[in-house]
């Protein structure tokens, strides 16, 4: 027996299905609604909607739980890698050694780019943000790849999603190299993933660069925290984008491109920028004054969440890699201070503690990447390389879902009845 939801509307009474997933909140099809009412539901920012099925990733807000295919990502950040996270993202199931092997070394054979591509680079300004020339180089790869770039075929399916993964690590060093007029550095396919994109951005021609495996071990841990996240705003960018048929390099494309905003991606970058202009925990009630003052457009970066209403269990595995890196790189610097006391009290307040506002995955990853030396225009870009896994994956999960077609939502009209043009000379 089916369980069912009943409408009543001012012109007659409906009633839709109501669908169950494995776990989580049921949902109500409303797909006839229209047909049959000649209504459409309001749901700015999708609060109340589910735009799609999806094995990939489960997220309970309050309880502050995420899944990846069923595994939790605490346990996934302390004994996986981001490869193995990568597999397991796109094809259902933690690989055994030999389909890892496998798949690391298709990923590491794909990472170099067309040599063409590097000049796009050089059309760039020097102080462009790597943002910029992520959504610029990585559109472009389209103009590469034809041989990958009909959604039809799985076989271009499959060597397109390689591709992107691989050679995302590879774009975002050369933006960084570009920035500071340093040398490309080609990848290196005997380093791991992530070792190879620590070489490719802080090696130079001049030395052998040695890559430090407490950093190695914590940017990998980065990465995997950073893979999928449902349904946020750009993933769902990428698979509204795909819905049309664009082909998955101008997809992901359109998915840097909405992470960039400060509300989402953008947020690892202004977080840091926040608690390096605070720069010291007695101005930190100042701050948090200016967050709860509704004439005040300030917010805390890295605070707040549209579906953790709890802890972001991102963050807490954050805040412990914080410190493995700041003991091993013996850094001394104020704004993890700054970090820790500002959530201390920011928990205790009521303002957050009623508006259940709590720090999300962008709010100590700054701090770990700046210590690292990363500058804080790479952060998100960092967030967007990470997050290719779960845009390749919820992409291919688009195009092989039967209930698939065109994303076209319809709106609430509120403008003018129909009227006649008024000649100029008549106004
Ligand atoms: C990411 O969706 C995802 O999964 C995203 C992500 C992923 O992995 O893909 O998790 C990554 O984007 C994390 C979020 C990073 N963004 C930030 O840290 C920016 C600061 N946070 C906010 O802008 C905000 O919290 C959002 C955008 C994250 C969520 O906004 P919502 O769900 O639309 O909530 P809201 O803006 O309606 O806020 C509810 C209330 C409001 O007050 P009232 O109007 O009800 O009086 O809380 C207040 C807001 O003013 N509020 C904050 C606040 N965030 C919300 N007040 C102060 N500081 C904040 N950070």
């Amino acid at each position: 027996m089916t369980d069912t939801a009943k409408l009543q509307t001012p012109t007659k009474d409906v009633e839709y299905p109501v669908m169950s997933g494995t776990v989580g909140p049921q949902v109500v099809d409303i797909r006839k609604l229209y047909a049959q009412t000649g209504m459409f539901t309001y749901d700015p920012g999708f609060t109340s909607t589910a735009s799609c099925e999806s094995t990939l990733t489960y997220i309970d807000g309050d309880e502050g739980v995420l899944l990846h295919r069923g595994y939790p990502i605490g346990q996934l950040a302390e004994q996986s890698s981001f490869m193995e996270t990568a597999y397991l993202l796109l094809n259902g199931e933690l690989p055994d050694q030999g389909e890892l092997d496998k798949f690391v070394y298709t990923i590491s054979r794909h990472t170099m780019l067309h040599e063409q591509l590097a000049t796009f680079y050089r059309g760039f300004r020097r102080d462009a943000h790597p943002m910029a020339i992520m959504c610029g180089v990585v559109g472009a790869l389209s103009a590469f790849y034809h041989d990958s770039t009909d959604i039809t075929d799985p076989k271009h399916r499959l060597i397109a999603s390689h591709r992107l993964i691989a050679k995302m690590p590879t774009i975002a060093a050369m933006a960084y190299k570009y920035s500071v007029g340093q040398p490309f550095m080609y990848p290196k396919n005997e380093l791991s993933y992530t070792g190879n994109f620590l070489q490719m951005t802080f090696g130079v021609p001049a030395e052998e660069y040695v890559v430090n495996p407490v950093v190695e071990k914590a940017l990998d841990r980065i990465f995997i925290l950073h893979a999928d996240h449902e349904q946020n705003a750009s993933t769902s960018t990428v698979r509204l984008a795909g819905s049309s048929g664009a082909n998955p390099f101008a997809c992901i494309a359109a998915g840097i491109a909405c992470l960039w905003g400060p509300a989402h991606g953008g947020a690892n970058e202004a977080a840091l920028n926040m608690l390096r202009e605070i720069g010291r925990p007695d101005r930190i009630p100042e701050y948090i004054a200016r967050a709860k003052n509704k004439d005040d457009p300030f917010r805390l970066m890295g605070f707040g969440h549209r579906v953790y209403k709890n802890y972001d269990p991102r963050a807490t595995v954050m805040q412990k890699t914080v410190r493995e890196v700041f003991e091993a790189l013996n850094v001394d610097d104020p704004v993890f201070e700054v970090a820790l006391q500002l959530e201390e009290m920011a928990l205790n307040d009521d303002y957050f503690i009623e508006k259940k506002l709590f720090p999300n995955v962008d709010f100590y990853s700054g701090v770990i990447l700046s210590a690292i030396g990363f500058p804080t225009t790479m952060f998100t870009a960092l967030f967007a390389l990470a997050r290719t896994v779960g845009w390749v994956a919820q992409w291919n999960e688009m195009i092989a879902d039967p209930d698939q077609k065109i994303g076209r939502p319809r709106q609430l009209y509120t403008g003018p009845t129909q009227r006649d043009y008024v000649p100029l000379n008549q106004r």
